[in-house]
């Protein structure tokens, strides 16, 4: 166990990667703490000839995994994903989840929703009671043509939307699919998968971050330990 600051997010992740085994097909999270997933799945490819194959959600994630030495494959040439290990940016007590401030929420829902097991790792700041507390935007990836329309349409719903913007460029936030990405604050969202659906039915919506009953395990990394959270699919 690592006892470095980011030891919580290297712990959980190194815990994740022990759930990769050979000949599996792999989904390969994005931003900081899924990154230390990639590189222990690396580690084990150089030191234990661990063969698999990895699905990135990102264009972070492809970059790393090449990096890393870890061979890429395609949802068309391997639509069933073994496992898929991401991070997350809150994770309430059913292990649903927000998701997307590094923006990639779109292709990590639909490599999530290509696994028989979906990992999830964080460090204990992101475990929350209600999806939403403390100000926590849900990001929501749209069509810029749909910006004006998505932004009423969130209002309407009792949001405060916000479009996101670039640090080191001016403007918005491009995702790697060409969308923007809208932040949108509801509060403690009471019924998440309402708000999900409701969200997903205006016009230019593309995805939400909000991840419902997709969790199968996660794990929240501590100083020197792991925590182990379970949820059986209905
Ligand atoms: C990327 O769009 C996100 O969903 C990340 O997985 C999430 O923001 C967690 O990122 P960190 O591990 O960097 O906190």
């Amino acid at each position: 166990m690592q006892t470095s600051p980011d030891a919580p997010k290297r712990n959980a992740a190194y815990a994740a990667a022990e759930h990769v085994k050979d000949g599996m097909i792999v989904g390969l999270g994005s931003g900081t703490t899924a990154a230390y997933t990639i590189i222990a799945l690396g580690e084990r490819k150089k030191h234990q000839n661990l063969q698999i194959l990895g699905i990135p959600s990102s264009y972070q994630a492809f970059q790393l995994a090449v990096q890393n030495g870890i061979p890429i494959t395609t949802l068309e040439e391997h639509p069933e994903i073994d496992v898929n290990i991401d991070g997350a940016d809150q994770i309430d007590p059913n292990l649903n989840l927000i998701k997307g401030m590094g923006a990639a929420l779109a292709r990590e829902k639909i490599v999530a929703s290509s696994a028989r097991k979906n990992i999830f790792i964080a460090d204990e700041k992101k475990k929350v009671k209600v999806l939403g507390e403390n100000g926590q935007p849900v990001p929501i990836e749209i069509l810029p043509f749909a910006i004006a329309l998505v932004q009423n349409r969130i209002q309407a719903l009792g949001g405060s939307p916000l479009l996101r913007e670039t640090k080191g460029k001016l403007g918005p936030v491009i995702s790697d699919n060409g969308c923007a990405i809208m932040d949108a604050t509801f509060g403690n969202i009471k019924d998440p998968k309402l708000l999900d659906n409701q969200l997903k039915m205006i016009p230019g919506v593309v995805e939400t971050g909000l991840f419902i009953g997709l969790t199968d395990i996660v794990y929240i990394g501590k100083a020197s330990t792991v925590e182990k959270l379970e949820r059986k699919r209905i």
